[in-house]
């Protein structure tokens, strides 16, 4: 399917280019990859890789040196709802293990599988930083902290009913203070 970037997002990218010399637009490479993902339902097709490339004036090769090296970039199509379940020690030890096993129970699939609704798509990722509210699942953008299995399903269950996603911590935590 063809890749055309829309004309609000050619305007970000004129304004994501302003901030390099003429000659290091591909300085710009990486909010560009993420505007084409975020345009093309959360992956990035072989066609919006060579739209980037063309508007980068830079070898497809390139492009996808950089979209295969970050894993914020999907070169597979995604479900409206990405889950990344942190698979690393801290969240490890706090019972990822599980609730990515749960998880893959309860929507049918293994690890970087989409339901068949096109609805969840789940994925194990290595530290997402917020090791303090350990474990910790990001689903789009969002980050969702002190997580169980049970608050998970519970989520998605309510996400397939139609729930905004927003961040939060399942134990109410404000911040990083301390659980009291
Ligand atoms: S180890 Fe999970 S957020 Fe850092």
């Amino acid at each position: 399917m063809s890749f055309i970037f829309t004309s609000d997002n050619l305007k970000k990218i004129d304004e994501i280019l302003s901030h390099y010399p003429q000659d290091r637009k591909i300085s710009g490479l990486i909010p560009i990859l993420d505007l084409a993902q975020r345009q093309n339902n959360g992956w990035l097709s072989p066609e919006a890789i060579v739209a980037v490339s063309k508007l980068l004036n830079h070898p497809e090769i390139r492009i996808y040196e950089v979209a295969t090296f970050y894993t914020m970039f999907n070169l597979k199509p995604v479900g409206q709802y990405h889950i990344k379940v942190c698979g690393t020690t801290p969240c490890w030890l706090c019972g990822a293990g599980d609730i990515r096993k749960v998880c893959e129970k309860h929507l049918e699939i293994g690890l970087n599988e989409t339901t068949p609704d096109n609805l969840f798509t789940l994925s194990e990722y290595e530290c997402l930083g917020a090791c303090v509210n350990a474990p910790v699942v990001q689903i789009n953008d969002e980050y969702i902290e002190d997580i169980d299995a049970q608050g998970l399903i519970e989520l998605l269950d309510r996400l397939k009913q139609g729930e905004i996603l927003q961040p939060q911590s399942l134990k109410k935590r404000q911040g990083t203070k301390p659980l009291s």
